[in-house]
């Protein structure tokens, strides 16, 4: 697939963070928007947040995909968990801005509710130095309450009497939780009420089948599945438990969105170092000026929190365990520019566990006592006004090498810089 105008219809594609979220998959999921048909969110909330950048115009998306730029047909899919105010805000804003949107939603994706952001902010504060370092934004208690079967869905929210119903039990339960455990005021159910009440009427244009299109379509339309977080972050195979409440992982588009498994092209966005906000493991981690220099040049704050962003070295160790869960077909890497300027560049290529070589270890435990092996490298100077692969630099194309050889995955996007012309295609996608 070349970025051009085209009608050719091309395999679905899944875009998905392969370290621990914030690689850019907003700005790739953008420029690959430009020639599909429409553009799916599957899982995760508002925890995310993307961002796209238009000449001197910058979007920052946390539940709208990011197909809206380009007037795409939108989808949130039932994998999503829903905070309706944030969406209708979202919504607002971009029609501000003079874009119409073409939203559907589908009727499972569960509700955040003010209980549940309620709740995520009160454990985090009870679990003191054991925060996980959540985004506050209520995540983790709602996909309890799906698990849990006692959740609130788009489809309950939209029949008042079912939603009165639901909100009464769950509230019984959330008011004594939040009094007896975390000493917070009872919520009050009729307000609640209202207030959610009038989201639907907001939303309810909106609804649609979306696993219904996805499959109706999947053969005939070009179809952009858009990951949130980071394989990393995943629910069970990141570094647990400091991870989100979501699969972020490939494979969990089949259920998130309710069609079956079918043949993608799956594109890992790597961040041309790494970074990690909130608690948790992170080997590769540099607590010197380098790590300040790639947060201030990378401008490495979250989108949805503001936090610093935890930086250091890339880590191959996790890129060849995120596609062995992944299953990569290609490498969208970004922040190349960032590098620029440093004399030598480290990548850590092996874990070693009681002085024998691992692979990314399962566990914390282990993690924990695991060294890492770096290789160095040569850096690079990467002017702003290079176009074409063949410009970079040879340090640079070293660099990109090497990470195609270690983790046999073709690197076919490079990104050198937040514009959407600041993106190098090297070659065409699927
Ligand atoms: P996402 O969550 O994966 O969509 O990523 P975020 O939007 O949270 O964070 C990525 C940040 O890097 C955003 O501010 C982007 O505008 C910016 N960005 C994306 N690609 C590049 C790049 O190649 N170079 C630079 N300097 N910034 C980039
Ligand atoms: P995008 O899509 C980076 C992190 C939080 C925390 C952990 C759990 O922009 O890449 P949660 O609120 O989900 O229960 O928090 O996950 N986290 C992210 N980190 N980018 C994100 O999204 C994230 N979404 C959640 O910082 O460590
Ligand atoms: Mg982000």
């Amino acid at each position: 697939m070349r970025l051009e105008k085209t009608n050719k219809k091309m395999k679905p594609i899944i875009i998905i963070g392969a370290q621990w979220g914030d690689e850019g998959k907003g700005k790739i999921t953008d420029l690959l928007a430009q020639q599909t048909d429409a553009v799916i969110r599957f899982q995760g909330g508002n925890n995310a947040g993307h961002t796209i950048v238009v000449e001197d115009k910058t979007f920052k998306f946390h539940l709208l995909p990011s197909g809206v730029v380009y007037r795409k047909k939108c989808m949130i899919a039932s994998g999503v968990v829903l905070d309706p105010a944030v969406l209708i805000k979202e919504i607002q804003e971009i029609k501000v801005e003079g874009f119409e949107i073409d939203l559907m939603i589908d009727p499972l994706c569960h509700i955040i509710m003010p209980y549940h952001c309620l709740l995520d902010t009160s454990s985090e504060t009870k679990l003191g130095e054991q925060k996980i370092g959540t985004t506050g934004r209520g995540i983790g208690p709602c996909y309890t309450d799906k698990i849990g079967r006692i959740g609130i869905r788009f489809m309950d929210l939209l029949d008042k009497e079912v939603f009165l119903k639901k909100l009464n039990t769950n509230l019984t339960l959330k008011n004594k939780e939040l009094e007896l455990l975390y000493n917070q005021k009872p919520l009050d159910v009729t307000e609640l009420a209202a207030e959610y009440l009038n989201y639907a009427e907001l939303l309810r244009p909106y609804l649609g089948d979306v696993s219904r299109y996805t499959f109706d379509n999947i053969k005939s339309k070009n179809i952009l599945f858009e990951g949130a977080q980071g394989t990393f972050l995943d629910i069970a195979y990141g570094t647990y438990p400091y991870v989100t409440s979501s699969h972020t992982i490939s494979g969990g588009v089949f259920s998130n969105v309710g069609f079956p498994p079918t043949e993608l092209e799956v594109i890992g966005i790597v961040k041309a170092y790494t970074t990690r906000v909130g608690s948790g493991p992170f080997l590769a981690e540099l607590h010197d000026e380098t790590g300040e220099q790639l947060r201030k040049v990378g401008q490495e704050f979250g989108t949805t929190t503001g936090r610093p962003r935890r930086c250091g070295w890339l880590d191959l160790v996790m890129l060849r365990y995120a596609h062995r869960l992944n299953g990569f077909t290609q490498f969208a890497l970004t922040k190349l520019d960032v590098l620029s300027g440093l004399p030598t560049l480290k990548v850590a290529i092996d874990y070693t566990y009681k002085g024998k070589c691992i692979d990314f270890p399962i566990g914390l435990e282990k993690l924990d006592k695991c060294e890492v092996v770096y290789k160095e490298l040569e850096g690079f100077e990467l002017p702003q006004t290079i176009t074409t692969y063949e410009e970079l630099p040879k340090n640079a194309k070293t660099y990109i090498k090497f990470i195609e050889e270690y983790t046999n995955v073709p690197v076919t996007i490079v990104s050198i810089g937040p514009g959407r012309k600041q993106t190098i295609l090297r070659e065409s996608i699927g």
